[in-house]
């Protein structure tokens, strides 16, 4: 299903992150890769494998203002950048000009923060992969979406996302996708974020956020009509549907053509 490519050096932005220090794991667990760097704005200089609860590795967190220095010294192959926006704009354009291959898992990018991250990979003859959900099950889901979309064209949609009470930005950018896949689908939808005080129906696509506690990641499209409804709904139990994908990617891009690919690129859909 996803082919590999052996012994790549690969770095982490976020190191210190939930998604950092769980990417860090399956990295050392990796056979065909080693961790070569380890970036973040807090923790810097400490061990990267004692702040991911793997063992010292001899590898600290350098500081993401001095991304090229070091991505260049540690050979870096890859880097995996599970961020926050603004940081993904700036950390991944100085890896694209060192040469390094990227996997992106940050999301909430504005579409001028996106542009400015594909021109440099572009512009630099670099391959990335640019995903908002490295799980296979939501990569499947969207497929599932597009099939829905066409049968049930007539229906209403609403897309409901839920996730953990620590995470920044809203609509999730795997509901954001969702909505993209059926909007394309249907040849053009409008989206309406929640509904308040007179807010009638028309033909949109409603999106709607929950967040709170330890959730992981939920999402829903409901597709209802007269007399009856349809529910897909993914579930995410753990962050490591996640990590998992995203090492997969990276072992993946490692030897891919210069380009911007997604997840349905390495899972041959
Ligand atoms: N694509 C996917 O499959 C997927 C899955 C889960 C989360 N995410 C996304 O990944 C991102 C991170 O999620 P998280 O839960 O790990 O967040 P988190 O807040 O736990 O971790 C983010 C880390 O990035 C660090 N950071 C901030 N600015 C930085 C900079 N300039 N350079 C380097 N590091 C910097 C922070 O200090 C923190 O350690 C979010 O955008 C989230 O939506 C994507």
């Amino acid at each position: 299903m996803i082919d590999g490519n052996a012994n790549a050096n690969v770095a982490v932005t976020g190191a210190c992150g939930r998604m950092g220090g769980l990417i860090i794991e399956n990295i050392v667990r990796n056979d065909d890769m080693r961790l070569s760097a380890a970036f973040d704005i807090t923790n810097i200089g400490k061990d990267a494998g004692d702040m991911a609860h793997v063992g010292t590795l001899d590898i600290a967190v350098s500081d993401a203002n001095d991304i090229k220095e070091v991505l260049a010294r540690t050979n870096t192959d890859v880097l995996i950048d599970f961020t926050i926006a603004p940081a993904t704009v700036a950390n991944a354009p100085a890896a694209a000009e060192c040469g390094v291959n990227l996997i992106i898992g940050t999301t909430g990018f504005t579409e001028q923060q996106r542009a400015v991250i594909d021109e440099a990979i572009l512009k630099n003859n670099v391959a990335a992969v640019i995903s908002p959900n490295y799980s296979v099950g939501v990569n499947v889901f969207f497929r599932i979406l597009k099939e829905a979309a066409r049968s049930l064209s007539g229906y209403d949609i609403e897309i409901i996302e839920a996730h953990h009470n620590q995470k920044k930005d809203a609509p999730s950018g795997t509901a954001m996708k969702a909505a993209d896949v059926i909007s394309e689908t249907l040849g053009g939808k409008e989206y309406v974020y929640g509904r308040n005080g007179l807010a009638p129906r028309d033909k949109e696509i409603g999106i709607h956020a929950v967040r709170g506690g330890d959730i992981v990641g939920d999402h829903t499209v409901l597709f209802a009509g007269d007399g009856e409804r349809i529910e897909i709904k993914h579930q995410a139990h753990s962050r490591q549907a996640f990590a998992g994908g995203a090492v997969k990617a990276a072992a993946w891009v490692y030897g891919a053509e210069p380009g911007i690919y997604t997840m349905d690129d390495i899972l041959g859909f």
